[in-house]
């Protein structure tokens, strides 16, 4: 799925948030046969965040609901819409995106959650997009959020050194300051669910004494498969730019990419002849927040100046699904 005309919307602020509790690859060596050296010479991460055991996913949302409202001087009886992209939401049902809107103290807007993986923040984008353009809405939030190390096995190597929690959000709304999406491009191959999948909970093998003792809850990755298709993905996203839009990839000034591994970003700027520097990265401190990622990385980059009105921005997300999609904003 394609754009064929720009977008007008704009971003009007942006938030974040971590929870303070910090996993570090020292920590991990005392958990799994692993290393500090292996960990960040494969995923580049040195270390990531996770919620106490008192937070859910809502609680990562609302905070940083609450911080991108106040970023975009909108009140939350302003908003029309709330859409949560999380695979983690707090229950199955309700929708996480009603707890959001209960914490904000307001009623009315329509709220839905969206599950998307690792991809999830930018469909969410894509759809506040489409919502506001329609004239359906003036003002959505949109919002990540994930705790996957609720469903971490911490006894598996080869995913539990990856995965932190964390939320971002971004205010949408009709454009003013001649901001839009100049393209966006989607796409999902269903064909191979197990690469990356979550077995159990859902209503093919719903919770039971078997589903638990066969360790069934928690994430199961083929991290070499995922990676070769992420770097393959990304980078033909990545090269259909110029053709779809006229602009020249050194036209974009920022990149921010899903923080999987250092790896996939560094392979994927060399395949499409980017320098990497402007590509952000902040997997070292967060590890790879799923949904939250991307705003994550997009809210730290935009506070560090990176970013000015009128930037070209690229953002680039692949995950379990499989999914993919890149959102080109004229920031
Ligand atoms: O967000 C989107 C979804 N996720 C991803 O995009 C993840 C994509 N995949 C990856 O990032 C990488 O595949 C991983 C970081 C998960 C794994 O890195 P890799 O370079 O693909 O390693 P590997 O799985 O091929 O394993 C290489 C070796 C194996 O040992 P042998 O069989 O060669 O003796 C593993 O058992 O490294 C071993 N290994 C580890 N050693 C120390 C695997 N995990 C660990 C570990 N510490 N944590």
């Amino acid at each position: 799925m394609k754009t064929n005309r720009s977008i007008s919307v704009e971003i009007a602020g942006l938030g974040s948030y971590l929870p303070d509790r910090i996993l570090s690859n020292h920590d991990l060596e005392q958990m799994v046969s692993t290393s500090d050296d292996w960990i960040t010479q494969r995923t580049g991460i040195k270390e990531r965040h996770l919620v106490s055991d008192a937070q859910a996913t809502s609680d990562l949302a609302i905070e940083t609901a609450r911080r991108a409202l106040e970023d975009a001087a909108v009140a939350p009886e302003d908003l029309d819409a709330i859409i949560v992209a999380t695979c983690t939401p707090d229950h199955p049902f309700p929708a996480t995106a009603c707890l959001v809107q209960a914490a904000l103290g307001v009623a009315g807007a329509m709220c839905y959650d969206l599950e998307a993986a690792c991809t999830g923040f930018l469909t969410a984008l894509a759809q506040g997009a489409a919502i506001v353009a329609s004239g359906m809405a003036e003002t959505v939030l949109v919002i990540g959020a994930d705790a996957l190390s609720r469903f971490v096995d911490y006894t598996d190597r080869r995913s539990c050194i990856l995965f932190g929690d964390g939320a971002g959000a971004a205010v949408l709304r009709r454009s003013r300051s001649g901001s839009e999406i100049v393209y966006a491009e989607f796409g999902a191959d269903g064909s191979q669910p197990d690469l990356l999948l979550l077995p159990a909970g859902g209503s093919r093998f719903p919770a039971s004494i078997e589903t638990v003792e066969q360790k069934r809850h928690y994430v199961c990755l083929n991290g070499p498969e995922v990676f070769k298709h992420a770097v393959g993905k990304l980078g033909v996203l990545v090269s259909n730019i110029p053709e779809a839009t006229g602009i020249s990839l050194d036209e974009i000034k920022l990149i921010v990419p899903h923080q999987s591994n250092v790896r996939i970003i560094r392979s994927v700027c060399k395949r499409v002849g980017i320098d990497e520097d402007k590509a952000y990265m902040n997997i070292a401190r967060v590890g790879n927040t799923t949904a939250a990622s991307i705003p994550l990385a997009l809210d730290e980059a935009v506070r560090k100046g990176l970013l000015e009105r009128g930037d070209l921005l690229l953002l680039l997300a692949f995950g379990g699904g499989l999914t993919w999609g890149s959102i080109l904003i004229r920031f």
